[in-house]
């Protein structure tokens, strides 16, 4: 695992957004697996930054997303299609044919989960998954749990999911209670990962994860095992990193 620490958000944003420009222009056809949150957001910037500087090419990749709510359309402000619109897709030039989110309002939830794995599996895999992580140490949507889900399911939330992403909702009501996400399994078949984490608000949890036993209890422990993890954090996130 390679630790890249930076100053600030700011920093972490334009660290993380190299990485991906430069597998960008190593291999053009890249998939990347991205996600959502507020910590990707000043990434995407950077990302559009270079774009519209002519430093990078997005023609040729494809995307996949880690997660999607249950029962939010494409047109809903909240739904992470729309997010992923609004920061990064509609502002570069990736072919949107080629840019893959669960579809949060499919009838057949199996059916769904298993069309998507079989989206990502066509494409030949995530060369580069970007992942956030939550306060329960989830990544994607894999909560905490008993046991570690393999592909691609329908969740239902943590309450303290929920709680923390409530302030994007008019209310705690209003977040859906499900959500689809890349399974774990999914995750870890990613040949890379990167994992992008900002704020003191996260150091303990990004301890635990990166040093702590790997327990489906801290799902984004299991990145211990993964081959190639590249971790941006900011010097609060890092603060509890064991000396
Ligand atoms: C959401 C997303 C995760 C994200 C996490 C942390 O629940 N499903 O992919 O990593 O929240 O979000 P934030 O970056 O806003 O702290």
């Amino acid at each position: 695992m390679r630790i890249i620490k930076t100053k600030d958000y700011q920093e972490m944003s334009k660290a993380a957004a190299a990485i991906l420009v430069a597998q960008v222009i190593l291999k053009p056809d890249s998939v990347l697996g991205l996600a959502t949150g507020s910590t990707p957001i000043g990434t995407y910037n950077q990302m559009v930054e270079k774009y519209e500087k002519g430093e990078v090419d997005f023609s040729g990749i494809s995307t996949v997303n880690l997660d999607e709510y249950k029962g939010l359309d494409k047109e809903n402000e909240q739904s992470y299609y729309y997010f992923m619109n609004q920061h990064l897709f509609d502002r570069i030039n990736v072919d949107k044919d080629r840019t893959h989110l669960p579809n949060g309002m499919a009838l057949d939830r199996q059916k769904e989960c298993e069309d998507f794995e079989r989206i990502i599996q066509d494409l030949g895999g995530v060369d580069i998954q970007v992942l956030g992580i939550g306060h329960n140490g989830h990544i994607g949507f894999n909560e905490p749990a008993s046991a570690f889900e393999k592909g691609t399911h329908c969740v239902a939330l943590a309450k303290e999911t929920i709680e923390a992403n409530k302030r994007f909702f008019d209310s705690a009501d209003d977040v859906p209670k499900e959500a689809y996400t890349m399974g774990i399994g999914t995750i870890m078949k990613g040949r890379k990962i990167l994992l992008i984490v900002t704020g003191e608000e996260k150091a303990d949890i990004l301890a635990k994860a990166l040093w702590g036993e790997i327990t489906p209890k801290v799902p984004a422990s299991i990145l211990q095992l993964h081959p190639d993890v590249i971790v941006v954090a900011d010097e609060a996130a890092l603060s509890k990193m064991p000396k």
